[in-house]
């Protein structure tokens, strides 16, 4: 297994092309979680802000839903990193939003390879254009107004947590030859 090579990014930069991969037709990015005992998983979102400013660092705010095998992860660490591919791995970007952590390893299943992120416990995926490493620091549980009427017509349980989070930092990754 090749070492990675970490590069600094700076987040705004980047934020267009964030924004632009997390639409459906592009198939959502990726969202790497981890649990208090270190396990992993990636879940695909499509709903996001990002904005100015937390002690002096963006802002990244995601929706995840009960149901989901990620919610208790983010629950328990509030850690995560927002991996953005381009269009080489729509597969794999498709099967962390169809398939369940509960079932299977997507970083296996899906070939995309942990890097060691540089300030959260949630992996980094080498692969990616980029990563978006995010800490919570704080979250709105339903019930509240922040998605659509029709999210609401959910039972509570189903309806989705709101997570902000302040950016630590964005990086790509190179396999060192
Ligand atoms: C394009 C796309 C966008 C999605 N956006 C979200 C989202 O913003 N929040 C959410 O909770 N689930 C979202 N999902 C659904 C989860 O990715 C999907 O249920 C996934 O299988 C959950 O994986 P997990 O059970 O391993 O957490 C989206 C799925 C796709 C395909």
């Amino acid at each position: 297994m090749p070492d990675y090579q970490r590069r600094t990014l700076d987040f705004w930069d980047h934020t267009k092309t964030l924004l632009d991969r997390m639409q459906s037709r592009n198939g959502g990015i990726m969202c790497t979680v981890v649990d208090s005992a270190g396990r992993d998983n990636i879940i695909t979102l499509g709903w996001g802000l990002i904005g100015p400013h937390y002690r002096s660092r963006p802002i990244v705010v995601i929706a995840v839903c009960p149901p989901r095998f990620s919610w208790r992860f983010l629950e328990e660490t509030g850690e995560f990193v927002l991996a953005v591919a381009d269009d080489s791995l729509r597969p794999a970007v498709d099967l962390c939003g169809t398939k369940s952590g509960r079932d299977i390893d997507k970083f296996e299943a899906a070939g995309l390879t942990r890097a060691e992120s540089a300030d959260v416990a949630a992996p980094s995926v080498a692969e990616c254009l980029f990563n978006v490493e995010c800490r919570t620091y704080t979250k709105v549980a339903p019930p509240h107004m922040l998605l659509t009427p029709k999210h609401r017509e959910q039972p509570l349980e189903r309806q989705h947590t709101i997570y902000f989070a302040e950016v630590l930092g964005t990086y790509s990754y190179t396999a060192e030859k």
